[in-house]
């Protein structure tokens, strides 16, 4: 038996096939195009999204025995707000998660209506990245478009929909919109109001793990598979690479060195910063989770490698920062695109400060690594203040894959920091929802019992642990300080 994941990434669409083992046994990835029309905004098309995934299909299940299919199920990128007029054409390109352009709606929604009442309506305050403030945006600069709207969906819910014609969303992915209701998990009647949006315009809410329908029988026809192939709705992609990397259980906690910086913390009960600066969303599993994320992690080295150091390779660069001393004082704040996490701050910016004239750029590399790690342990030690208590850390994402970058990881947090053999996360995690949601594997918690085991481990070490602490102490104290010259 095949299970099909699907991840809709901000740069490729990801599909990995597994067998009822868990073993994958082809994966393809495509990538399309990002758009930036001006500075601040980020778009995609989501047509896009779908040449790429159907073609995907055709080209992961070419050589094997397409009867095997069972079920197919989707991960996403989060937030990004996709509108069908009523003959189901996409209206305007996708606002996606990375999109600062909502400023002003934000201020609107957590001044003029108020932080706290947003927050008791959805469990999360108004930030650039979520989808409503996105919504106030097209209804106060494109009206005509606006009008126009007869369905909303985020990413994977378009897809979801191209493959079974079914307009469907679930819990997870659905509490990065900002007009649900993450504690009742129902659409929020008072954001719904404010945004002059309406339920009909909103898809049908499921669990993570629902059929929401079969393959679209013309497309079973067209990828050679039965047209009792089920569609599992699956979720947004930090909720799925969480069962991609095995953190399901209560207090597991994952951090992800992806474009963006992610910590995620599972956590039986609903629960909400007293700031709102992490997001209370549900999880995949049936409960919840917090989660801060950090816009600029592996985006801000690749940065420093390809645009400043132009002619120099990840690695070299990452080596050689073995040779620089922790004790030189060299900062970095990772705020390139902004900061979400915890200074919902979209003007931001990326900042190197402390360097003499003995500074190398071995130095200055590690600065970016440590700023980045830095950033995180900002979110990482918000989640602990909640009361979430965390002995281990699952690392992933592409930053992961430098030894240098997860052993200071575990020495930022003073935490042990461990790698799994699943490096997939999402897609990976999308193909186990689609075979829990088939009725083939027992339970996501069960499948991640059975496929993914521990790899390597970085223990902190006592000393650069405590010389850490020292750094950190003194980084926090550089953005407030120097907050006042980012504002534009
Ligand atoms: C999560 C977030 C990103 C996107 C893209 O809140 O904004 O991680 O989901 O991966």
């Amino acid at each position: 038996m095949y299970f099909i994941g699907i991840d809709i990434g901000t740069s490729s669409v990801k599909i990995i096939v597994i067998d009822e083992n868990g073993v994958i046994i082809n994966s393809v990835n495509r990538s399309y195009e990002i758009l930036y029309p001006k500075a601040l905004w980020v778009e995609q098309r989501p047509e896009d999204w779908w040449k790429e995934t159907h073609e995907g299909l055709k080209e992961v299940l070419k050589d094997l025995d397409r009867n095997k299919v069972k079920s197919i199920s989707l991960s996403g990128q989060m937030h990004g707000l996709v509108t069908l007029d009523k003959n189901n054409n996409i209206i305007r390109p996708a606002i996606l998660w990375n999109d600062q352009r909502t400023e002003k709606q934000c201020k609107y929604l957590n001044e003029d209506i108020g932080r706290e009442k947003i927050s008791k309506w959805t469990g999360n305050m108004a930030m650039t990245g979520l989808t409503a403030p996105k919504l106030l945006w097209m209804r106060e600069n494109e009206l005509e478009n606006f009008n126009k709207i007869e369905k909303i969906l985020l990413p994977k819910d378009y897809i979801a929909y191209k493959l079974s014609g079914v307009y469907a969303t679930d819990y997870s992915d659905a509490s990065g919109t900002l007009y649900f209701d993450v504690k009742n998990k129902v659409w929020s009647k008072e954001m719904m109001e404010i945004l002059s949006i309406n339920e009909n315009q909103l898809p049908i809410l499921y669990d993570t793990i629902d059929v929401i329908g079969e393959i679209r029988e013309e497309l079973a026809k067209d990828l050679g598979i039965s047209k009792n192939t089920k569609i599992v709705i699956g979720g947004g992609d930090q909720a799925v690479a969480a069962i991609g990397g095995g953190i399901v259980n209560e207090n597991e906690c994952s951090i992800s060195l992806g474009t963006s910086g992610v910590v995620f913390s599972n956590s039986e009960k609903f629960v909400v910063d007293e700031y709102n600066r992490l997001h209370s969303f549900c999880n995949g599993n049936g409960s919840y989770h917090v989660m801060g994320v950090t816009l600029a992690a592996a985006a801000s080295l690749k940065w420093w490698v390809e645009n400043i150091n132009k002619s120099l390779d990840f690695n070299f660069l990452l080596e050689e920062t073995e040779d620089a001393s922790i004790d030189e004082e060299v900062y970095f704040l990772p705020y390139l695109t902004g900061e979400r996490t915890p200074h919902n701050d979209p003007n931001a910016k990326g900042v190197f400060i402390g360097m003499d004239i003995t500074t190398k750029r071995a130095d200055m590399t590690k600065a970016v690594i440590e700023g980045v790690g830095f950033s995180l342990r900002q979110t990482y030690d918000i989640v602990t203040d909640m009361g979430i208590e965390i002995k281990e850390v699952t690392i992933n994402g592409g930053g992961s894959k430098s030894k240098v970058w997860c052993q200071i990881m575990a020495n930022i947090l003073n935490t042990r920091v461990k790698k799994v053999n699943s490096n997939d996360g999402p897609a990976y995690g999308a193909a186990i929802i689609a075979g829990v949601g088939s009725g083939d594997f027992e339970s996501i918690s069960k499948a991640c019992e059975l496929f993914i085991k521990e790899t390597e481990v970085f223990l902190p070490d006592e000393a650069q642990a405590k010389r850490y602490n020292e750094k950190y102490q003194k980084y926090i104290e550089i953005y407030p300080s120097l907050k006042k010259l980012f504002i534009s």
